[in-house]
This record gives structure tokens, C-alpha cells and sequence, in this order.
């Protein structure tokens, strides 16, 4: 018989504790987050700490952690904080590249759109531009940021409130709905590993 390993989270360190929860928490999928300072400046990261909780409200929450390295917090938590909108855009598998290009820990100021060689286009209704090459956006305010601790690794919920959503018609199908197979999702995984959500991956289950 296998044999079980089990842990107290507080007698492991923090690194290990995120590697268990992140590749045990799978596959999660990836907040592309668009965010501006007070002057204006630009930011692009992804977080994968993320889901949607409510649809009505339609609430979106993700969360950029304290660093473990140095307890220092994220450009996009900083600029959440300060602008209270974000711009939450969807990634496919043809732009995970750029996207894992925009996690490099740019300085301040650092525009990860053009660094990632993504393009920006003005939102309707929030400062935060959205990504053109995102097949679906969702421009958002901040109804309130959630500290969970102030170690490093804390997580920072940022809960986002939806107001306008954009869905590139190459995703839909012919009844206009969103089409799996058209929108080619990636998830994160723990460690290095991400998934494709192609025609292979994905099966059915008929309500019972
Ligand atoms: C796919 C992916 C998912 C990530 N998810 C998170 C996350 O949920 N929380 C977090 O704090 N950092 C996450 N990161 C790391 C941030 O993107 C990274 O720290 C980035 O530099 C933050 O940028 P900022 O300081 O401009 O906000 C993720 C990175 C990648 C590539």
C-alpha cells in the first residue's frame, strides 16, 4: 500500500507549503491584469491565484502575494490600490509566451505591454488599457483589497467588480456563445507546467 507524507504547514517553509497548494490547486486560470499608477503608467502581469465568484454581482478576485524573497509587494497590487481599476484579460495558448514574458520583475514605470510586445487598446469605462490580443476582457473597478497576512507570501485580494466585457467574435460560435475549442485556454499548474484546453483534453458530462 502507498504510504501517505502529510504536513503541518507551519513546520514546513513558506516555498514549500506554495509548491504543494499550487500543484495540488490545478489547473488555475491566469488573470492577465492591466493596471495604471497615478501618472498614468502602464502595467501588465498575470496572476493565476484567480477565479470568479459571484455573477451577480460579477465579481473576479485574484491575488498578488507579498514576495517570499523580501516581503515586497507587486506593481499591479500598488497601482489596485492607488487607481482602484484593473482590467482583467483572458489568455490563450497564442499568447502565453508574451504573457510569461510580462512576469519578469520589470522596475516601476515599466510598461509589460511593450516589453511583451502586446498591444493596447483604450477601455470603455476604466483607465487601464485592455489587450488586443486577448480574445475576451473584462474591465473592472475595485470594490475592496483583502490582506491575508503581512508575511511574504500573504496573499492581497483584490476583488474587482466587472463592468464591461469584450469577446472577440473569432471565439464564438454560431448560437454567439463562447466556443472551447476557439478559445484555446491555457491554465497554470504547479512549478513550470501549464495545460492547453484543446478538443483532446476536454470531454462532457450531461447534467443529471
Ligand atoms: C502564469 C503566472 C501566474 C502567476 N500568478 C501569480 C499569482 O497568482 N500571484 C502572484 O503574486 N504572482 C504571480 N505570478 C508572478 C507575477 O506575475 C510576477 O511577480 C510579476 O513580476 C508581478 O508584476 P508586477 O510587480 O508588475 O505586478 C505569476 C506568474 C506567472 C507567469
Amino acid at each position: 500500500m502507498a504510504t501517505v507524507k502529510s504536513f503541518d504547514p507551519k513546520l514546513i517553509d513558506t516555498r514549500a507549503v506554495h509548491k504543494l497548494l499550487s500543484s495540488a490547486i490545478a489547473p488555475r486560470p491566469i488573470a492577465f491584469a492591466s493596471t495604471v499608477d497615478t501618472k498614468g503608467n502602464v502595467n501588465l502581469s498575470p496572476f493565476s491565484f484567480f477565479n470568479v465568484f459571484s455573477s451577480n454581482p460579477p465579481i473576479l478576485i485574484f491575488s498578488p502575494a507579498r514576495r517570499v524573497r523580501d516581503n515586497t509587494t507587486k506593481h499591479t497590487l500598488q497601482n489596485a490600490i492607488e487607481t482602484k481599476e484593473v482590467v482583467i484579460n483572458i489568455v490563450n495558448y497564442s499568447i502565453v509566451e508574451q504573457m510569461s514574458e510580462s512576469s519578469r520583475e520589470y522596475d516601476k514605470g515599466v510598461n509589460e505591454f511593450i516589453e511583451s510586445g502586446l498591444t493596447e487598446v483604450k477601455s470603455l469605462k476604466v483607465k487601464p488599457p485592455r489587450v488586443l490580443e486577448s480574445p475576451i476582457s473584462f474591465e473592472c473597478v475595485v470594490e475592496n483589497i483583502v490582506s491575508l497576512g503581512e508575511h511574504g507570501g500573504a496573499g492581497q485580494l483584490v476583488i474587482a467588480k466587472v463592468v464591461h466585457i469584450h469577446v472577440n467574435s473569432e471565439v464564438l460560435d454560431a448560437n454567439d456563445e463562447i466556443d472551447p475549442v476557439k478559445l484555446d485556454l491555457v491554465a497554470r499548474l504547479g512549478g513550470d507546467w501549464y495545460t492547453r484546453v484543446t478538443n483532446e483534453s476536454m470531454f462532457k458530462i450531461p447534467k443529471p
